[in-house]
């Protein structure tokens, strides 16, 4: 029964024609082949290689010492290590008896009622050996789409097999859990991962992939992710895959985003009153086929980073907040955009000075 679920991420022995490398992690040495994704290649397999999250993460480990797993929920955007801990906290809960005694069940398996009735609770009443204080694994991934009914139909079962069996559950929204299985596990949140945790890693893999990149390249690759570090290696790959190196120009040829040159370019125009410019701008970025979305999201974020005037600054946000709001709800045309330059330019101290 469990070993349907055994096909999940171990650490990677794939052995075909594989040239082999070292793991930048943990000093553990891996096969890989060509076209493993980096994603799962570098995925940690002990808790210390997470990054980012620290006292999440320090919880873990505690619980990995003492033993004594609670029902846990492991909530928090895409891409910053969910998956990954509660992998890594299995291991080391219950390292050789790994895989006769964890269940992972992800949005993929069928997890209805029941699923629940039969798989998971068959598997919550199997006898397996384990060392002292150990207690039975089954991971739900992903479970803010298992429906209603099937979380309902867990009730009771997380309580009667308690003695033997504990529950992981990874979501991205946890308010997609219902209340009474919420009250029953410990909530631990993920956030996004800093600029400077991304870089490490980024910069690890390039070490170890002996990669060839500039620091813009690095900081596209950082300013495209968000926080989400699946993203950020993605996209790596892609780009060194694609063109070798890793520079900023490549980086956002592979990511398909505006260059965020150009967009500064928008908002400094707009600083000086210089509405031309700025419609000129988003003119070649409209005509390159970037989406009224693609463009806004990105002059938003540029422009929080943008170094100007804090007053003038809050104002440009909220035309820009108002500007999105309407694309948003369908009004996505170039005059959209071409209208926030012209409101953008008249909150400029330099358009009064025009006058
Ligand atoms: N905190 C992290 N430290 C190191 N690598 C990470 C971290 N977070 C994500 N990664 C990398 O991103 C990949 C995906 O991570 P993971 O599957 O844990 O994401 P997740 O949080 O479960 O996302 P989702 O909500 O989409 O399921 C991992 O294989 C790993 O390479
Ligand atoms: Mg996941």
């Amino acid at each position: 029964m469990a070993s349907t679920a055994m096909d999940i991420d171990e650490p990677t022995t794939t052995t075909v024609k594989a040239k082999k490398s070292v793991s930048a992690f943990s000093g553990k040495k891996v096969n890989t082949s060509l076209s493993t994704p980096w994603v799962e290649k570098y995925r940690p397999v002990s808790l210390d290689d997470v990054v980012g999250n620290e006292d999440t993460v320090k919880r873990l480990k505690v619980i990995a010492q003492d033993g004594n797993l609670p029902n846990i929920i492991l909530s928090g955007p895409p891409g910053t290590g969910k998956t990954t801990s509660i992998l890594c906290l299995a291991r080391e809960l219950l390292g050789s008896s790994f895989k006769g005694a964890v269940l992972e069940l992800n949005a993929s398996d069928a997890r209805g009622i029941d699923v629940v009735r039969n798989k998971i609770k068959m598997f919550a009443q199997q006898k397996v050996t384990l060392p002292p204080g150990r207690h039975k694994i089954i991971i739900l991934d992903e479970a803010d789409s298992m429906v209603a009914g099937a979380q309902q139909a867990l009730r009771r079962t997380m309580e009667i097999y308690s003695n033997t069996t504990r529950f992981a559950l990874a979501c991205n929204n946890s308010s997609k859990i219902i209340e009474p299985i919420q009250s029953r596990c410990a909530i631990l949140r993920y956030t996004r991962l800093s600029d400077s945790q991304v870089l490490k890693r980024l910069m690890e893999v390039c070490e170890a992939e002996k990669i060839v990149y500039t620091n813009p390249g690095l900081e596209a690759l950082i300013f495209t992710a968000e926080g989400d570090m699946r993203n950020a290696l993605n996209n790596l790959q892609s780009t060194h895959a694609g063109f070798a190196t890793v520079n900023d120009e490549n980086v956002f040829k592979v990511c398909d985003q505006p260059h965020p040159m150009i967009v500064k370019g928008i908002i400094d125009s707009c600083v000086k009153a210089d509405v031309r410019g700025a419609v000129e701008n988003v003119s070649k970025l409209w005509n390159a086929g970037y989406s009224a979305i693609d463009i806004i999201g990105t002059i938003f974020r540029v422009c929080k980073g943008f170094d100007m005037v804090e007053g003038l600054k809050l104002l440009f946000i909220r035309e820009i907040g108002f500007t999105h709001m309407r694309i948003a709800q369908g009004l996505d045309t170039e005059l959209q955009l071409h209208g926030l330059c012209a409101r953008l330019c008249s909150k400029s101290p330099n358009f009064r000075n025009l006058k």
